[in-house]
């Protein structure tokens, strides 16, 4: 399992030391929201190419934006390994798929709570990861959706029949309980915000996930 703390969750005026706190974790999740696709507006590719320079950890960048394929550039540039968009902000996925692959990193697709597994399913074969939003997207401290439960043994199940090797993120509502459910319904990456961040001892909090 691999763990992502969302730093959405931690403390901007001192990101340097919070992720300090989160150093065992392979990966940081980034949450960037443009006040337009979410009502909520967080993180420019300055703040990723801060962050850049005190981590070697896997960058995830998980775009909640109208318009991914105008910053994307931007946030490769300042150093994102993952780039995940959403499904429903854009008119033509294999478009942006292939815009992301050419800048030389892994690309995925997220759904909201309310899109089915259907609308990704030809996608499958050209991505790295699917981001199962198992909350509504915009905010950290949400209560987990037990219905992303089901969507991600559906996407589990038809990355078998494709022979897929695409990576299964949980994102939202993750805690001891939820992210033990999530690994049993086949997901291989837990995001995770308040969980870990709101706690005195964060990679306690991320030893807990990793059963
Ligand atoms: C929500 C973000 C999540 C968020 C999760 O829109 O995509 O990554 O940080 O926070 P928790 O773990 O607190 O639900
Ligand atoms: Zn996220």
């Amino acid at each position: 399992m691999i763990i992502a703390p969302s730093i959405l969750s931690a403390d901007f005026g001192n990101l340097q030391e919070s992720i300090l706190k989160v150093k065992s974790a392979k990966w940081l999740h980034v949450d960037v929201m443009d006040g337009h696709f979410v009502p909520n507006i967080t993180i420019g590719p300055v703040v990723v190419k801060g962050l850049r320079k005190y981590t070697k950890q896997v960058l995830d960048t998980h775009l909640m934006i109208s318009d991914p394929v105008k910053y994307l550039p931007e946030y490769i540039k300042a150093g994102s390994d993952r780039i995940t968009f959403h499904i429903e902000a854009v008119k033509d996925p294999m478009k942006v798929i292939k815009l992301i692959k050419d800048l030389g990193v892994k690309v995925g697709i997220s759904i909201k709570p309310a899109t089915s597994v259907d609308s990704i399913k030809e996608y499958i074969p050209f991505i790295d990861q699917v981001l199962v939003m198992s909350v509504e997207p915009g905010f950290g401290g949400q209560s987990f959706i037990p219905n992303s439960l089901l969507k991600i043994s559906e996407i589990s199940e038809l990355r078998k029949s494709l022979n897929s090797d695409l990576l299964i993120v949980v994102d939202g509502g993750i805690n001891e309980v939820t992210g033990k459910e999530c690994s049993l319904a086949g997901a291989d990456v837990l995001v995770a915000g308040s969980y870990v961040f709101n706690s005195d001892n964060p990679e306690e909090r991320i030893d807990s996930l990793r059963w």
